[in-house]
């Protein structure tokens, strides 16, 4: 602002200065020194116009194929983007001049200092504290990462060995965790240095089928662009084919998965997602995916303990609890929850505690003027899940169903 200021002042003087020493010269002057002295300025104007656009353009050229190359001249700031991923960045460089020195045959590598050295142990910490239970899923998830860790060391000693196949499919009931085991999953990969970036992209077949001719290509292959390097994940994978719809694009985008899935391994990890029986028959018609999945991890319905459990680990994330009468409340709720449709598993579960800590935070207000402790605004009582219109709607089944199991009787 300053500077602009500074520079116009600059200017202005100088062109009331040029003005004063032409008319003073005009008066005082022969006019023929005056055209002389004219014409030299006008040739040496001319010159140094020309001599600066010149250095300038060689200045240019000379820096520009190091940018091409992402090189920044000297003392250029970052981008935002760029300082956002420096960390992760540098840590991959770190990894990969690691991974390119050749260890002795004689030298010696722990498995520990290698997961260690991967940064692994968070991810499983962190899938232990988000994760109750799934342990056949976080057995696969460790046999996973054993078979990249030893692939680690065998590199570091100069083993070569073709990269695993690691695309997968899970299958499950709704809320069973398959999304979020994903994203861990693509973490990991990432950390072993299978994929580069290591972030999950989300597509259902409305990401990857078009409508008409020629868009299904296009919206595929956008989708796998924007997947490369991590994980692209698709749920309800059975949607991309339709079996007896000849009209469907969906076979087009199977086709073109397939290719990606051989050719780019080692740039894209795939997973399909979805129920069992319907991703069974999804490969039955496809035996070509079938042939390509490596992993299958089945996440099975949460029994009740399970279910329970997790909504107290729920809570204490977020600073609540629930009384002893209001566990088995809870209970009870979901134990007729789990019998009707669609129910969602921990995402029931999850749905449910927030309806409660409403109902617990609406008992509160109604008795504004009562002095309330810590421990009441963290302790969820039985009142605040028996209230919930699943109780209500259950009576008359119930007043229904007795009779009628004592008539079968
Ligand atoms: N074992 C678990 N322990 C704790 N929370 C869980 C567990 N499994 C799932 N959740 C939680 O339940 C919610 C739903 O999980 P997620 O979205 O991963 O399920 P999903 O299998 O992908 O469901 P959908 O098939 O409906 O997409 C998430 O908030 C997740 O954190
Ligand atoms: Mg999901």
């Amino acid at each position: 602002m300053y500077g602009l200021k500074l520079k116009y002042a600059k200017s202005s003087l100088l062109i009331v200065a040029s003005l004063i020493a032409i008319i003073l010269a005009f008066s005082y002057l022969p006019h023929a020194l005056l055209a002389i002295i004219g014409g030299l300025a006008f040739i040496l104007g001319i010159s140094y116009a020309v001599g600066r656009n010149t250095w300038k353009q060689t200045r240019d050229i000379g820096s520009r194929p190091s940018r091409a190359a992402g090189a920044k001249p000297a003392g250029a700031r970052p981008q935002r983007d760029e300082r956002k991923s420096g960390g992760r960045k540098s840590r991959a460089e770190a990894r990969a001049s690691r991974r390119a020195e050749i260890l002795h045959p004689e030298e010696t590598v722990t498995l520990s200092e290698e997961r260690e050295a991967a940064g692994i142990e968070d991810v499983f910490t962190s899938l232990d504290n988000q994760l109750v239970g799934l342990v056949p899923v976080k057995k696969k998830v460790e046999e996973i990462a054993s078979l990249l860790l030893v692939d680690r060391v065998r590199h570091r000693f100069g083993l070569g060995a073709p990269r695993p196949n690691l695309h997968m499919c899970f299958t499950g009931d709704p809320g069973t965790g398959k999304t979020t085991v994903a994203l861990q999953m693509a973490d990991l990969l990432f950390r072993l240095g299978y994929l580069e970036k290591g972030h999950r992209v989300h597509a259902m077949r409305d990401d990857l089928v078009g409508e008409f001719i020629g868009h299904t290509a296009p919206k595929t292959k956008r989708t796998l662009e924007r997947a490369m390097g991590g994980v692209l994940f698709i749920d309800e994978a059975y949607y991309l084919y339709r079996a007896g719809d000849s009209k469907d694009y969906g076979q087009e985008c199977i086709d073109i998965l397939l290719q990606v899935m051989e050719n780019d391994r080692d740039k894209l990890v795939v997973i399909l997602a979805g129920y069992k029986d319907r991703m069974d028959v999804f490969f039955e018609s496809n035996p070509g995916m079938s042939s390509r999945i490596a992993h299958h991890l089945d996440f099975a319905p949460y029994k009740l303990d399970e279910l329970v459990a997790i909504g107290r680990a729920m809570l204490d994330r977020s600073a609540y609890y629930l009384s002893a009468d209001a566990e088995m409340a809870f209970r009870e709720y979901l134990t007729l929850r789990m019998g009707q449709p669609r129910f969602a598993n921990a995402r029931s579960v999850r749905n449910e505690l927030e309806r409660t800590r409403l109902r617990h935070a609406f008992r509160l207000a109604a008795e504004p003027e009562v002095s309330r402790s810590k421990d009441d605004l963290m302790r969820l009582e039985a009142a605040d899940i028996l209230a919930s219109p699943l109780f209500a709607l259950a009576e008359p089944l119930s007043a229904i169903e007795e009779p009628a199991r004592r008539l079968s009787r």
